[in-house]
């Protein structure tokens, strides 16, 4: 059993209609707040106004149109706002992506600097602006953790940053409002949360406790992901994967187990930096090859482990065949969802492989402690199996 620290001071609102909470939540902390959101699905859904509602008490200032894939950019802007306005706190409406730019928004406000240094060194966030989180995605998990992934157009790199004080102080997460999540973001919300759950999974050393954890989340995920693309008005199925979103990134799936270096998400950051693609949807592709790369007699235990727990194949059978099989299912699960198998789906070429190798290897976690150690032939092999 490895050491571990788990520190989790976000406050998690669950439930049906609690935004009607947030008014009480944000009380004494300030006059002035920003509602950072999208490109408008709050706005279409009423939950802006639901919002705004609880913040009659306050000067409400707003910042729209934060990209999928946030750009440096508009953190560059909203920065200049909470500056202008003397903003005391901000409410984060949306997805991982909102919730994501706003972290950095908090994080550039005090920073006498460029916001963008920030994502090259964490270690030069200081003082941050407190921030309150209403998720409408389950995906990310940015909604429990303390850290965000910001795109940089100008140089095809997309970083992340993080800082003990970079939690929400509160989430609300009210399965209601992902109600009217389209299918390709549910589907790409729930390969997502499965591949937060195999990064810390599929590691050298487990323990039962947290074998059982991931497994528990990948059940749910396969489960309830069909069923609320069939019925999107599904509430039970909703607030079962916004539930394991929270859980995915919020390092309680990695307690006791090997360190993981996240190779899916390294890989994948690679290509939404290059060209803009769906962060889920990437995983769905780059995850099944990554597993057959990492899959060897020594490895094979822990993959037939997962079909067997996950996919119920026999545990009888012979290990590297369920290793394989689940390897299988996996991939027909992305695919059965209506997520693309292949990164030419998505208009991606081989064009930026190698510099995606090597941007990788210099600004990433090493991948010596990964389930089979990944070099740049590796990277370079998943990327183009992927294609
Ligand atoms: O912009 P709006 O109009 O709100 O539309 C969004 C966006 O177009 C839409 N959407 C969100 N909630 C909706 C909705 N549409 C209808 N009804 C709703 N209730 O969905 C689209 C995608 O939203 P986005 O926030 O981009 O998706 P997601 O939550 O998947 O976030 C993706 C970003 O998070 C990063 C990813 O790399 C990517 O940049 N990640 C953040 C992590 C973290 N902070 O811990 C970890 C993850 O591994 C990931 O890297
Ligand atoms: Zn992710």
């Amino acid at each position: 059993m490895q050491s571990f620290d788990l520190y989790l001071p976000t406050h998690l609102v669950f439930g049906k209609g609690r935004v009607s909470e947030l008014g009480n939540l944000v009380a004494g902390r300030g006059k002035r707040v920003l509602i950072t959101y999208g490109g408008g699905s709050v706005v279409r859904s009423g939950l802006l106004a639901d919002v705004k509602a609880q913040l009659a008490g306050f000067e409400v200032f707003e910042f729209s149109g934060i990209e999928p894939n946030p750009k440096i950019e508009s953190v560059r802007r909203a920065v200049e706002l909470c500056r202008e306005k003397s903003i005391d706190f901000m409410v984060a409406v949306g997805g991982g992506s909102v919730i994501d730019a706003t972290k950095a928004i908090a994080a550039g406000v005090f920073y006498q600097g460029d916001a963008w240094d920030l994502l090259y060194d964490s270690s030069k966030i200081g003082r941050t602006l407190p921030f309150f989180a209403v998720l409408t995605l389950a995906a990310t998990g940015s909604e429990y953790d303390n850290t965000g992934v910001i795109s940089n157009p100008e140089t095809d790199e997309k970083l992340f940053l993080g800082a003990p004080n970079l939690f929400p102080v509160a989430s609300i997460l009210d399965p209601t409002y992902t109600q009217t999540v389209p299918a390709w973001h549910t589907a790409a919300g729930a390969a997502d949360i499965m591949s937060h759950t195999f990064e810390q999974y599929l590691v050298a050393e487990g323990n039962d406790l947290t074998d059982g954890f991931c497994e528990s989340m990948l059940r749910a995920v396969i489960r309830n992901t069909p069923k609320a693309i069939a019925n999107p008005d599904d509430y039970d199925a909703r607030a079962e994967i916004l539930l394991a979103s929270s859980f995915g990134c919020c390092g309680l799936l990695a307690i006791g187990r090997t360190p993981s270096p996240w190779p899916c998400h390294g890989i994948e950051h690679e290509i939404s930096a290059f060209t803009d693609i769906t962060h889920g949807a990437g995983l769905a592709i780059i995850t099944p090859h990554w597993m057959r790369y990492s899959l060897t007699e020594a490895t094979a235990p822990r993959f037939a482990q997962y079909g067997v727990n996950v996919w119920g194949l026999d545990p009888k059978g012979d290990v590297m065949e369920n290793a394989r099989k689940a390897i299988d299912c996996t991939a027909e699960f992305f695919v059965s969802i209506g997520l693309p198998a292949k990164l030419s789906d998505l208009g991606v070429t081989d064009e930026h492989f190698e510099e995606m190798a090597d941007h990788l290897l210099t600004h990433w976690y090493p991948f010596d402690g990964a389930l089979r150690p990944l070099d740049r032939d590796g990277i370079l092999a998943i990327l183009r199996a992927s294609l």
